[in-house]
């Protein structure tokens, strides 16, 4: 790519939507009205909202078009042949299975393929896509590589799977017990982290050796397909489009929440090989959320999804992501803050535990972090630590913390400039100056599952 298009954003903005930094003495009353849980702000509240990356990205004139153009017929919608044959296209999948975001298509595949009480090894599963194992009565196994533990660790490819590891779950359960591989592209929960192509292949060559189904949840696969063209020798002059092809073409199939690389505001699928799983797919997607044309989305909606996955493999888009997302990561880096490394596809993930040292993994660094960063400039970020996916035994009441305290800054795709990730830069700057004076948050009630998006929470005295 020529400097010229590597240094600029590629499109230029034809609409703005205005934000404002809510005054500081606002804040403070919202963040304690709302339980200290940044769930509970309004858009209004917020200045940056760096929450997600999913289903806030800003779509193409060439998307909004498709709006107009979706066909809604219930049946024989000609805006689904549209997505079929992009899906065939871009992905390489013959079957395609709308639904309206990831965690349904997690689920379908889950009730398709699970009997309840065997276990899935994963490298890592995101916390929604877990919990849908979970209530259908399985068990995560997970995989992922030492090094995905360790954040500040350099490694090109942190998403990667331990065979060894998987080698022992498939020995210790028995091949009867594991219905299916699963690998998230980039992952996630682990930093937006990718998986090598070696890695993949690898993978299928295990699930061939066991005859098990080999499944990606594939929500940022483009994303990883960039870090394999980065990072993978033998890919440096291999376009990304051939690269996620050629990732599609060692999996029987994946879960795709559409909200991320594929640049929508809603949609998802489950994309398939194998017309078996197909049709037992069918029957459960007409049951619960609708017509194998459409699937819980509009038709509209599948017609920008149509045109958002033919947008997500362009060069230059895919270039300039990645750089965007690099970009905060290496200012928030150079301040010296700890994170993990190297810098996600989707978003910065700073290492909590290791930012507030002196704040015990029950008093939720990550989410304190969020809270002081709203405090100091208006930006939401969110907790993906203990509070996120700790494990409490119902019969114990003994607690179990996942490894990693983070806090996710996720940057939506097309929506912000590099000014605005210059104000989360200064903003986490500061908060990192007075991090010794910060106090730990405490749970006032929390769910079972999932307790970070409803928790209400207080200072800790
Ligand atoms: N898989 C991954 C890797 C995800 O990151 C998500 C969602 C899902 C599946 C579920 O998809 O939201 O469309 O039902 N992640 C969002 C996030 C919510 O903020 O990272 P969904």
């Amino acid at each position: 790519m020529e400097w010229a298009a590597q240094l600029s954003e590629p499109f230029k903005i034809k609409m703005v939507e205005p934000i404002h930094l809510p005054p500081g003495e606002l804040r403070e009353k919202r963040i304690a009205e709302g339980n200290y849980n940044l769930f509970k702000l309004k858009r209004d509240e917020i200045f940056i909202d760096l929450l997600t990356d999913s289903g806030t990205s800003a779509m193409s004139d060439n998307q909004w078009a498709g709006i107009m153009l979706g066909d809604e017929s219930y049946a024989g919608s000609r805006s689904f042949d549209n997505l079929r044959e992009a899906v065939r296209d871009i992905l390489g999948f013959e079957y395609v299975i709308p639904t309206h975001q990831g965690r349904p298509a997690e689920h379908y595949l889950f009730e398709a393929l699970l009997t309840p009480g065997q276990h899935v090894p994963f490298n890592m599963s995101f916390d929604t896509t877990g919990a849908n194992l979970i209530a259908l009565g399985g068990h995560e196994v997970e995989c992922v590589i030492d090094e995905a533990y360790e954040p500040s660790t350099e490694h090109p490819f942190k998403g990667n799977l331990d065979l060894e590891k998987m080698e022992k779950v498939l020995k210790e359960y028995g091949r009867e017990n594991v219905p299916l591989i699963m690998v998230t592209i980039t992952n996630n929960s682990g930093g937006g982290q990718p998986v090598s192509m070696q890695n993949i292949r690898d993978i299928r060559a295990f699930a061939d050796k066991y005859d098990l189904p080999f499944f990606f949840d594939a929500a940022r696969c483009v994303e990883n397909a960039w870090f394999i063209h980065m990072r993978e020798k033998g890919y440096e002059n291999t376009p990304v489009a051939e690269i996620l092809k050629e990732e599609m073409s060692y999996v029987d199939g994946c879960t795709f929440s559409c909200k991320k690389d594929a640049l929508v505001n809603m949609g998802g699928m489950i994309a398939l090989r194998n017309e078996k799983i197909y049709e037992k797919i069918v029957p459960l997607l007409i049951l619960q959320e609708g017509f194998i044309t459409y699937g819980g989305m509009s038709g509209r909606d599948v017609e920008a999804l149509a045109r958002g996955l033919r947008e997500m493999v362009v060069d230059d888009y895919i270039s300039y992501r990645i750089d965007q997302v690099a970009y905060l990561g290496d200012k928030i880096h150079d301040l010296g803050i700890p994170m993990i490394r190297p810098v996600g596809g989707h978003a910065v993930f700073i290492d909590a535990a290791a930012f507030f040292p002196h704040l015990p993994r029950e008093q939720f660094p990550a989410e304190v972090l969020g809270v002081e960063l709203y405090r100091e400039c208006g930006v939401r970020g969110v907790g993906l630590g203990a509070l996120a996916f700790m494990e409490e035994d119902p019969e114990t009441g003994s607690i179990t913390y996942p490894e990693l305290e983070l806090f996710r800054l996720a940057i939506p795709r097309r929506v912000y400039t590099h000014r605005h990730l210059d104000v989360v830069a200064e903003g986490l700057r500061r908060v990192y100056e007075r991090r010794k004076e910060v106090k730990g948050l405490t749970i006032v009630s929390a769910p079972r599952y999932l307790k970070h998006f409803l928790a209400k929470l207080d200072r800790v005295p």
